[in-house]
């Protein structure tokens, strides 16, 4: 995985600018970085750094019409300078960069050695530069690529010589962005912000010719295809920290204005279509991984609530047993804030085929998931570079919870007047939180204190125990801290052994009153035993606010986000950067 960002102008301009696209790409991988470009004569140069680009950035002073930058997550290969992209064929002409993974890279590799290549890292991209050396027609040779390499990535390159940038998508994406005297080449869409207001969404298996005047687009068969151009968005919020030590926080700080505008972008027309189709469907499945997973095992509730019983499966596991049940009349409802993760991709690949109708939740819009589609709801949380999810996990709730009333209103279990309820609901809690965030902050600064352990249980019932999984997940990521997330019952049948040992135990008060008599013997059964409490809810050591069942979930899970974040500065952490992780996670 990584993030691809390049140029190309008709007068030539400062090759450092690629650091700034670099920048915003970086939550797609920091360990390396790198840039190709050609000089004077069009002679190819190369320069590649180690580590985030963010934090040191390519150090260049020259200029340029044309260049190709990287930053890169180490998936294939260790994090050293020879791994780092751009990666050189033999004669060290053509400079290519890569997003995503290559399957056969070892037998092509193989393949090629014995043709007399000589690789000089251990990554699978260099297997493309290899194969495209020597060639007469470059955009043959590519296509030649996409239809042989296997496995989901998009490549660029650069030829010593030849004054064009080439582009190609196997699965992953990329867009062009139309300048007035650039073209401009990224990974995603929200990075172009600033630089171009159009891009062309390239297809999947498809290449792209791009000069500083035009933009050539090839299918398979070589033949000219017109792609899908999209308005470059998200210009106000683009990608920087607004005075915050980190995004994570930053991010946390946008939840009041984003949930507003989660619900606001969404379309009446397109959700009245989502919400029938879900309605009618022989059968449901909510997949996602990771946060998505957590806001899908929420909306079980909100959906169970209007008469409709849906399958919430990791979207990683789907494969193995819930593909089976999926034929014409199945719905897939696909969660991915980046709209990249291959295990979602993958899995709705295969609901397709087997005619399955995809309700594509996603926060990215020129995504491969908004394309693959059938109907697409946007999450429109704005840019989240943390890696640590924070604001698309409320805004996913946010949509998953509109949709349900809409599905509702099928069932004849919700009317309109529902939809302006929960309207109304939000709008006070984002206006509460806006006020109540410093205070928060505060609480979760003072109560972190009592984590000293390497581990912790969080727990919660009800619509709320998916919130205990994702504050697990956000200690985990952000303060490298082991945490369970775990039911208050469950809690009861074994794991409560380890409190003896002084385990901190953060208990969010389930919504359902029901649940009163339970979370008062537990907090007095983990007392007894010596161990740390942590609570949360309204009256809590970090108070929560008073909200509707339906939104609870986003007023509880951002103490747990607020606590993992101070913990994570307190053990002086890359928050946002957590080693070894990226945010669309790509097998
Ligand atoms: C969330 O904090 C994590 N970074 C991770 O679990 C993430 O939610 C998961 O990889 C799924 O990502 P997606 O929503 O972009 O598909």
């Amino acid at each position: 995985m990584g993030g691809i960002f390049g140029f190309i102008c008709k007068e030539p301009k400062d090759v450092s600018l690629i650091n700034i696209g670099l920048r915003r790409l970086i939550y797609r991988g920091y360990d390396s970085a790198g840039v190709a470009y050609l000089g004077n004569n069009l002679t190819l140069n190369v320069m590649k750094i180690l580590g985030n680009v963010s934090k040191t950035p390519l150090n260049i002073s020259d200029r340029s019409t044309v260049a190709l930058g990287h930053t890169r997550y180490a998936s294939r290969g260790w994090p050293t300078i020879d791994n780092a992209h751009p990666l050189l064929d033999c004669k060290r002409k053509i400079a290519v960069v890569m997003d995503g993974i290559i399957d056969d890279y070892d037998k092509i590799k193989e393949l090629l050695i014995k043709r007399g290549h000589v690789f000089v890292s251990t990554t699978d991209t260099e297997v493309i530069p290899h194969l495209l050396e020597g060639s007469k027609d470059y955009v043959k040779s590519a296509l030649e690529v996409i239809r042989e390499v296997r496995g989901i990535y998009s490549f660029a390159f650069l030829v010593e010589g030849v004054n064009k940038i080439f582009v190609a998508s196997a699965g992953q994406p990329i867009v062009i962005g139309l300048g007035e005297n650039c073209k401009f080449i990224s990974s995603d869409l929200p990075s172009l912000t600033g630089f171009a207001e159009n891009a062309l969404i390239i297809p999947e298996n498809s290449v792209a010719e791009i000069s500083s005047e035009d933009v050539k687009v090839y299918d398979v068969n070589y033949n000219l295809v017109t792609p899908l151009t999209k308005r470059v968005k998200y210009q106000e919020q683009i990608a920087e920290k607004g005075g915050f030590p980190h995004y994570m926080l930053k991010e946390i700080y946008d939840i009041p204005s984003s949930l507003i505008s989660s619900f606001s972008s969404l379309m009446e027309k397109y959700l009245s279509l989502a919400a029938m189709i879900v309605y009618g469907a022989k059968n449901v499945y909510v997949i996602g991984n990771g946060t998505s997973l957590h806001a899908g095992f929420i909306s079980s509730y909100y959906f169970s609530e209007v008469g409709i019983n849906v399958n919430v499966v990791s979207a990683a596991e789907f494969p193995y047993y819930a593909l089976q049940n999926v034929s014409t009349g199945s719905v897939i409802i696909a969660i991915s804030q980046s709209g990249e993760t291959s295990d979602v991709i993958r899995s709705v690949k295969m609901a397709k085929l087997r005619g399955a109708v995809i309700v594509g939740i996603t926060n990215s819009v020129g995504s491969r998931l908004a394309l693959e589609s059938n109907i697409y709801l946007p999450i429109t949380a704005g840019p989240e570079l943390a890696v640590p999810a924070t604001k698309t996990f409320t805004s996913t709730l946010v949509v998953l919870r509109t949709l349900s009333i809409y599905t509702g209103l099928n069932s004849g279990k919700k009317d309109r007047k529902d939809i302006n309820e929960f309207k109304e609901n939000l709008e006070e809690l984002s206006k509460n939180l806006l006020s109540r965030l410093p205070q928060m902050e505060r609480q979760a600064e003072e109560v972190i204190s009592k984590v000293e352990k390497e581990s912790l249980y969080i727990t919660s019932s009800g619509i709320n125990f998916p919130v205990a999984l994702e504050g697990a997940l956000k200690f985990k990521e952000a303060a490298l801290t082991h945490a369970e997330g775990i039911q208050l019952g469950e809690l009861l049948h074994g794991p409560i052994a380890l409190t003896n040992k002084g385990y901190p135990i953060v208990i969010v008060k389930p919504s359902e009153a029901q649940a009163d008599d339970l979370y008062n013997k537990v907090i007095r059964s983990v007392l007894d035993r010596g161990s740390p409490v942590i609570t949360v809810s309204p009256e809590g050591d970090i108070k929560s606010l008073e909200t509707s069942r339906d939104l609870s979930p986003i007023s509880n899970v951002i103490p747990l986000q607020l606590m993992a974040y101070k913990l994570g500065v307190k053990r002086n952490l890359p928050i946002d950067t957590p080693p070894g992780l990226v945010k669309a996670v790509v097998s």
